[in-house]
């Protein structure tokens, strides 16, 4: 069984570093005495971690059904074309990254819905979403 205090310690990570580098698995696998493997299993899990850099705002795109069903294709699509990166990359200039594969936020009956950081969009169309990007520039 993994300890809570490894997910804490990953999470402690990704706060100070914006990703989990292959350096952080391995220190936090000898503080917790456990392997890498057993670290990096733990945090591929869970989708607040991630292994690649993030931009300042990390936009989350819900690509649930319902939000696909109301349009959340047309947003990601707008979004790759304004800020010039696909899914998983950051931005030229670091302020932006779009989150790949993120899957319900469990706001389906206000779809579709956007995460930027912290704060959850709801009902969001194209042109919204390019009024948020707007206002975080
Ligand atoms: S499917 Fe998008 S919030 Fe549930």
């Amino acid at each position: 069984m993994i300890p809570d205090s490894i997910i804490v310690a990953l999470q402690n990570e990704m706060q100070q570093a914006g990703y989990i580098t292959r350096s952080a698995v391995e220190r936090i696998a000898k503080q917790f005495h456990v392997s890498p493997t057993q670290v990096y299993s733990v945090a591929s899990f869970y989708q607040q971690f991630t292994f690649t850099p993030q931009g300042k705002n990390v936009i989350a795109i819900c690509t649930g059904t319902a939000c696909f069903i109301a349009g959340a294709e047309k947003i990601l699509a707008m979004l790759k074309k304004e800020l010039g990166i696909g899914e998983g990359e950051v931005t030229a200039d670091g302020k932006f990254s779009i989150q790949k594969n993120t899957r319900c936020l469990g706001k389906c009956s206000s779809a579709p819905v956007v995460m930027v950081n912290d704060q959850i969009y709801e009902n969001v169309t194209v042109a919204r979403m390019k009024e948020i990007i707007d206002e975080l520039r």
